[in-house]
């Protein structure tokens, strides 16, 4: 099942990293805004909606409700969400090094950080003052999901 191939690989990258720098800061590490502080700039959002729409919808579709790809809003996302437990890093990750699924890592980093608010924006997470980047991503918090179904 393609999920659990996914949710094997992504499972443990990031969390070791973490628990090292806690340990070795003594639990002092780069603080989060809280969650409905928000975490992407709404432009950046309106930037991803270009990149989604001319690299990702011909397999995920415009409204993001899939295709030739998974859904990326809605209750089978949701679902995914809960299964994988992905973070905000992980899927940010994921997205950079394995889509477009036909041309993988073709995009510039400000694409997939753009992209990845899009998506953000459509299943309803805040947006905030600041955009997001490769280390704010860290700070985004997929569950609980935003939106009920
Ligand atoms: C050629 C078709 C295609 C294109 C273009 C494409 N994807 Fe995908 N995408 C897929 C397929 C197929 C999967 C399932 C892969 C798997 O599970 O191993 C997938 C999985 C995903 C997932 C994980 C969701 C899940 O439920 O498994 C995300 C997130 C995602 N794509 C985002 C994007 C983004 C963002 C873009 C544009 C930059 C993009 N995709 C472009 C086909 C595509």
């Amino acid at each position: 099942m393609a999920s659990r191939r996914l949710f094997r690989g992504l499972r443990c990258t990031f969390t070791p990293v973490v628990v090292a720098l806690t340990a070795a800061t003594g639990g002092i590490v780069a603080a989060c805004p809280a969650p409905r502080a928000g975490f992407y700039g709404v432009a950046q959002a309106a930037q991803g909606k270009t990149v989604f729409d001319q690299q990702c919808a011909s397999c995920h579709k415009a409204d993001l409700s899939g295709d030739a790809g998974p859904p990326l809003a809605g209750a089978q996302f949701l679902a995914w969400l809960q299964f994988t437990h992905i973070t905000g890093s992980q899927l940010l990750a994921f997205i950079s090094s394995q889509m477009p699924y036909n041309t993988p890592g073709s995009l510039t980093k400000a694409q997939y950080q753009d992209v990845f608010s899009y998506i953000l924006s459509v299943n309803g997470y805040p947006a905030g003052a600041t955009p997001l980047d490769a280390q704010s991503a860290g700070c985004v918090e997929m569950l609980p999901y935003p939106k009920q179904h």
